[in-house]
C-alpha cells in the first residue's frame, strides 16, 4: 500500500488526499507549510508539495531529504528544480479544476488526464488514480501550462462576459452554456478549425460592426481579442476534420469510450458528470452486444448527456457452469459497437469487483417476489434474485440515473421496475422496443447457437405472438383461448419444444380474468437446446362494440430494423 504525507490543506491538497484514501493509500495527518516539515519526508513512500506555486521551492527547502522518499509537487507551471536538494523529484498535475474537496476528490479519480515529470512514481500515482498520463518535460512546461489556464480559466472568464452581456439584455445564461458546450464537443470531434462558425470565420465584417456597436464599451477589449482569435484560426488552418471523416459507404470514426474496471472508478467517473450538470444514462448488458443494445445505447446517447454501458457476464444467472463458460465474450467487438452507438463509459468489471470471494456468495441478494416467480422465473430458480442482485449493485454504484432495458426480457424489466419502485432508488427505468430482424426473429445473444433449421425453426415464437395478436384482435376475450392460439403455432413445429404461452396484464404479469387494457403475450421454447423467449404488447379499449389493437411501431415486425452491418447478431 502507498503511504503519502501532504503539505497543503488547500483545495488541491484536500482532494488528493481524498482521491488517494479512495484509491487505497494510506494518506498520513495532512501538514502546512508552517508545521515543522524537517522530517515529513520519513517513513512515507510519497511526500506531496501541495502549496500555492510560491511556497514549494521553500517547503522543499525546509524538508529534510530521505534517499527512498518521492517529493512531489502539484503545479502545471513549476519545474522539478524547485525540489531541491531531494534527490527523487517528480511532478503532477491534474488537468481539471479542483473548485471544491468534495468534487476534486471525485473528479480526480474520474479518468482525467495528469501532466506528469520526473520520477516514475508521477505516472504510479496517475494510474492509481486511473487516470491517464502525459509526459511533460520541464522546457515544456510553461507552454502546457499557459495551455492548460486557457482551456480551463479563460473559457470561464469569456462565459463570464457572455453572461454580463446577455443579462444586459435580459437574457439568461443557460441557454448560452448549452451552446458553448456544444461548440466544444464539436472541437473535441473535429478540431478547433472544423469547428469553428460565426461572422469572424465568415469574414462577415458587417455584423461584428453591428455586434461593437451595442456592446457597452467595457466590453470591447474582450470582444476584439475573440474576434481576432477566431479571424487567425480561421486564416490559419485548412477548415478540415481532425479525425478521419467516413469516406464512401464506411462508418465514421468515433471516440472510444473510456473503459473503467473498478467498481469505485466507475462511480467516480458518474459522480463527475453529474458534479459537471450531466445527467446520466446506463445500459446494464452482459456483453456479446447486438443491434439491440445498439439501440438501446442510441435511446439513452439521446436523452442523456452521457452514457455509461455495464459489461458483466453475472456468473448468478447461470445455473450450468458449461453455460457460462460458453457465453461469448467479445470486449473489442463491444466497445466498437459502444462507441458507435454514443457511449462515453464501458464499465467492465471482473467478477471479485462485483462479488468480492467469488465463488462464495454475497452475504446480500435481492428477491422481488410476485412478478419473478412464474414464466421464466418458473423456469429457471434463482435466475431473476441473480438478476434483481446484480442491477441493484450496478444501480447503487451509477447512482442517479437512467436506465434502459430491452422489453426483449419483459418480465426482466418488469422485475427491475419493482425492485427500483419497491427501493425507492434515485433511477429512471426505461424500457425499449425489442429489435427484431426482417422476418420477426427477435434479436438475441442466443441465436447464433441456432443452426439453419433452428433458426427456421425459432420463428414459431413469432407465429404464435401473431396468432395470439390476432385472436385478440377479432374479439376474443377469455385468456385460455388466446393461449391455446399460441400453443398451437409453437406445436406446429415438431423441432421447437414449447414452454408456455400466456396472455398476462402488462404491469402485473397475472393473467386477468377478462382481457382488457394494457396487455403483454409471453412465449417461451427451446429450439435446438436454446432456450428462447419472445413477447408481445397491445392495449384492448373499449370503443363501441369493437375492442381496437394498438401495436407499438417498433415491436412490429413488419417495420423491422434491418442490421446495420450485416447480420452482425450474436
Ligand atoms: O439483460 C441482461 O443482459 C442482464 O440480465 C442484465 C440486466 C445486464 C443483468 O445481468
Amino acid at each position: 500500500m502507498l503511504s503519502v504525507r501532504i503539505v497543503g490543506p488547500g483545495r488541491a491538497g484536500r482532494s488528493l488526499a481524498g482521491a488517494l484514501v479512495d484509491a487505497g493509500c494510506d494518506v498520513r495527518p495532512l501538514l502546512t507549510r508552517h508545521d515543522d516539515l524537517s522530517s515529513a519526508a520519513e517513513g512515507v513512500d510519497l511526500l506531496v508539495l501541495a502549496t500555492p506555486d510560491a511556497q514549494v521551492a521553500s517547503a522543499a527547502a525546509a524538508v529534510v531529504p530521505v534517499a527512498a522518499t518521492v517529493v512531489l509537487h502539484l503545479s502545471g507551471a513549476l519545474g522539478l528544480d524547485v525540489l531541491d536538494p531531494h534527490p527523487r523529484r517528480a511532478a503532477l498535475h491534474p488537468l481539471a479544476p479542483l473548485p471544491s474537496p468534495e468534487v476534486g476528490r471525485v473528479r480526480l479519480r474520474s479518468g482525467i488526464t495528469f501532466a506528469v515529470a520526473g520520477d516514475p512514481m508521477a505516472a504510479t500515482v496517475a494510474e492509481l488514480l486511473e487516470g491517464r498520463v502525459m509526459a511533460v518535460d520541464d522546457a515544456r512546461r510553461g507552454a502546457y501550462h499557459a495551455a492548460a489556464c486557457m482551456a480551463a480559466n479563460h473559457v470561464v472568464a469569456l462565459m463570464g462576459q457572455v453572461e454580463r452581456v446577455a443579462a444586459a439584455a435580459g437574457l439568461e445564461l443557460d441557454a448560452f452554456v448549452s451552446l458553448a458546450r456544444a461548440a466544444l464537443v464539436d472541437v473535441a470531434e473535429l478540431g478547433p478549425a472544423a469547428a469553428l462558425t460565426g461572422p469572424a470565420a465568415r469574414g462577415d465584417e458587417a455584423t461584428i460592426a453591428q455586434h461593437r456597436a451595442v456592446l457597452d464599451p467595457e466590453e470591447l477589449a474582450g470582444y476584439d481579442a475573440g474576434v481576432e482569435l477566431a479571424r487567425r484560426l480561421a486564416r490559419s488552418a485548412p477548415r478540415r476534420a481532425r479525425r478521419p471523416v467516413a469516406s464512401h459507404g464506411e462508418p465514421p470514426t468515433v471516440a472510444e469510450p473510456v473503459v473503467l474496471r473498478q467498481a469505485r472508478t466507475f462511480a467516480a467517473a458518474l459522480d463527475g458528470e453529474r458534479a459537471r450538470g450531466r445527467r446520466v444514462g446506463l445500459v446494464p448488458t452482459m456483453g456479446a452486444l447486438h443491434a439491440g443494445h445498439a439501440a438501446l445505447v442510441e435511446r439513452a446517447a439521446a436523452e442523456c448527456d452521457t452514457v455509461a454501458v455495464t459489461i458483466f457476464v453475472n456468473p448468478l444467472q447461470f445455473d450450468d457452469p458449461a453455460d457460462l463458460a460458453a457465453y461469448r465474450r467479445d470486449l473489442p467487438g463491444d466497445l466498437a459497437l459502444a462507441a458507435a452507438a454514443g457511449a462515453r463509459f464501458v464499465f467492465a468489471p471482473g467478477v471479485e469487483e462485483i462479488y468480492p470471494g467469488f465463488p462464495r456468495l454475497p452475504a446480500t441478494t435481492v428477491h422481488v417476489s410476485g412478478v419473478s416467480d412464474r414464466f421464466e422465473g418458473a423456469a429457471r430458480p434463482g435466475h431473476f434474485d441473480a438478476v434483481a442482485t446484480v442491477v441493484a449493485k450496478l444501480f447503487a454504484l451509477a447512482g442517479r440515473c437512467r436506465a434502459y432495458f430491452g422489453e426483449k426480457d419483459f418480465q426482466q424489466l418488469a422485475v427491475v421496475r419493482t425492485l427500483v419502485a419497491d427501493l425507492d432508488l434515485p433511477v429512471e427505468v426505461v424500457g425499449c422496443p425489442t429489435v427484431r430482424q426482417p422476418d420477426g426473429l427477435a434479436l438475441s445473444s442466443r441465436n447464433s447457437r441456432l443452426g439453419p433449421d433452428g433458426r427456421r425453426a425459432a420463428l414459431a415464437l413469432r407465429r404464435a405472438l401473431d396468432a395470439g395478436l390476432a385472436d385478440l384482435g377479432s374479439g376474443r376475450r377469455r385468456p385460455e383461448q388466446v393461449r391455446a392460439a399460441m400453443w398451437q403455432e409453437l406445436c406446429a413445429d415438431v423441432a421447437v419444444r414449447p414452454d408456455y404461452a400466456e396472455v398476462v396484464d402488462a404491469r402485473t404479469l397475472e393473467v386477468p380474468a377478462v382481457l382488457g387494457g394494457a396487455l403483454r403475450l409471453l412465449v417461451a421454447a427451446e429450439v435446438e437446446g436454446v432456450r428462447l423467449i419472445d413477447n408481445d404488447g397491445i392495449v384492448l379499449e373499449p370503443s363501441g362494440e369493437r375492442w381496437c389493437p394498438r401495436r407499438d411501431p417498433r415491436g412490429d415486425h413488419q417495420r423491422a430494423l434491418v442490421l446495420a452491418h450485416g447480420d452482425k447478431e450474436r
